[in-house]
């Protein structure tokens, strides 16, 4: 029987990796220059990392985490999201004591038994950027200018768009859980199951369930931002009015609440109407208490997570080709002596940085070249016994089809010309 990977977990293959590592390093271009640095963090945390920063009540801590008792009987859990352990690392290394800002990035896989689909998988990959110490709203418009400025480097800010909402503070927001709550429960009886215990328990929560019917309810529910305090009023208008100064385009949408529970004020996501159902391509927001919730000082900070899967899908369909690897240069041989040379000539020419290839046994002159033909090659070197008793090898144009014999050493001389 052949061997499986498990559901919900992708290979990427060699074919898309090429695609992948440019959008990393799009990220990593984009973010240096605002002063962000990368930290990298375990994929387990102790499970109360998580279920103290994402709130007991969201789905990822309540049906979509992987667990697990580790050998001394302690829970751990592999990271679903990257915020928690980040937020973590700063406290346990007080790195609000070495700077009053700072500015981290990290990527990797992340982690969360959810229904497999197109653009949903339970192991994907985030690219995500913290920014820890400033209450003031320029630090929620610098994240988002240099999200934004992310789709842009990789040729992708048409198709999407930046919808924002503000969730407001521990002072507002009591006052829209009551309207919640006034709005639910004469409905309360065509809520879902865990809706008619969140009702009770957060029920803020509703407003993110993906029932249909509870959505359905949710979207008539009372807005936040008419329950916004003064202070997170002013807030968002001072980080709408940033993102006008830089020309970023938004939208604003009430409805967004967030799967995750330690938002307070500015929330956002980036969709796209490209693909499909899973339409999140990134998302934020501040998250002024968890920091003191995970035992440091109290530290206001504000980020956001890519979902690079779905960049991935976004940007292959976009951008369908460029992303191939090429090769530029096959060596064909005939002959034991040809095949030492060929040997040590593609030795010579890799350390140059040409893209060489040459077939390791004895085949037919007709093989190699059909194989130099399939893998793409700009150029065939050709070195035959009698070619190199004379000191030469016939290099072959492979798109003109036109060959000339060129001498061996003039050619080591300039080999950097055939490198792509
Ligand atoms: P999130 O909205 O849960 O936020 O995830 C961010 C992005 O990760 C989503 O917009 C989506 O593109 C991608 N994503 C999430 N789940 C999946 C999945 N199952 N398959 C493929 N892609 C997925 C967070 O994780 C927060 N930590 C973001 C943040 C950082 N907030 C503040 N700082």
């Amino acid at each position: 029987m052949k061997a499986k990977s498990i559901r919900g977990f992708n290979d990427i293959l060699p074919e898309d990796t090429t695609r992948w590592c440019y959008v990393e390093e799009k990220a990593k271009a984009t973010f240096e220059p605002y002063g962000f640095s990368e930290i990298r963090i375990p994929i387990v945390e102790f499970t109360e990392v998580f279920v103290r920063s994402l709130g007991t009540s969201t789905d990822v801590v309540e049906k979509e985490m992987y667990t697990f008792t580790d050998r001394d009987n302690s829970s751990i859990t592999l990271r679903p999201e990257g915020t928690a352990g980040v937020v973590r690392a700063y406290v346990e290394h007080s790195m609000h004591a070495k700077s009053s800002i700072t500015k981290l990035y990290y990527s990797g896989m992340m982690f969360r038994h959810e229904r497999p689909q197109k653009g949903r998988y339970r192991g994907f990959y985030q690219i995500g950027a913290e920014l820890f110490g400033s209450i003031y709203p320029t630090a929620d418009a610098e994240i988002i200018t240099m999200l934004m400025s992310f789709f842009e480097a990789t040729g992708l800010s048409q198709y999407v768009t930046l919808e924002l909402n503000s969730l407001g503070d521990e002072n507002c927001k009591p006052r829209h859980k009551e309207k919640i709550i006034e709005y639910f429960t004469p409905l309360k009886g065509d809520l879902c199951e865990d809706c008619q215990r969140r009702l009770k328990t957060n029920p803020l929560r509703i407003l993110d369930c993906k029932n249909p019917s509870c959505e359905a309810m949710a979207r008539n529910s009372p807005s936040m931002l008419e329950n916004l305090c003064d202070e997170c009023k002013n807030h968002f208008e001072a980080v709408k009015e940033n993102l006008n100064v830089v020309g970023v385009q938004f939208t604003i949408n009430p409805r967004i609440v967030r799967g995750l529970d330690y938002y307070n004020r500015t929330v956002f996501e980036i969709t796209t109407d490209r693909l499909g159902a899973q339409n999140a391509v990134a998302a934020g927001g501040r998250y002024d208490g968890l920091v003191k919730e995970l035992g440091g000082p109290k530290t206001p900070a504000v980020g956001f997570a890519m979902g690079i899967d779905r960049i991935i899908l976004l940007h292959k369909l976009t951008a369908p080709s460029g992303f191939e690897k090429e090769v530029d240069l096959f060596i064909a041989h005939l002959g034991k002596e040809a095949l030492k040379k060929s040997f040590s000539l593609a030795y010579e020419l890799r350390r140059i940085g040409v893209h060489t290839e040459m077939d390791y046994g004895a085949k037919s002159l007709k093989s190699q070249l059909r194989r130099a033909d399939k893998s793409g090659a700009k150029y065939a070197f050709i070195i035959g016994e009698d070619e190199l008793s004379r000191g030469k090898l016939t290099v072959r144009d492979m798109r003109k089809s036109s060959e000339e014999e060129v001498d061996i050493e003039e050619i080591c001389k300039s080999a950097v010309k055939y490198k792509s």
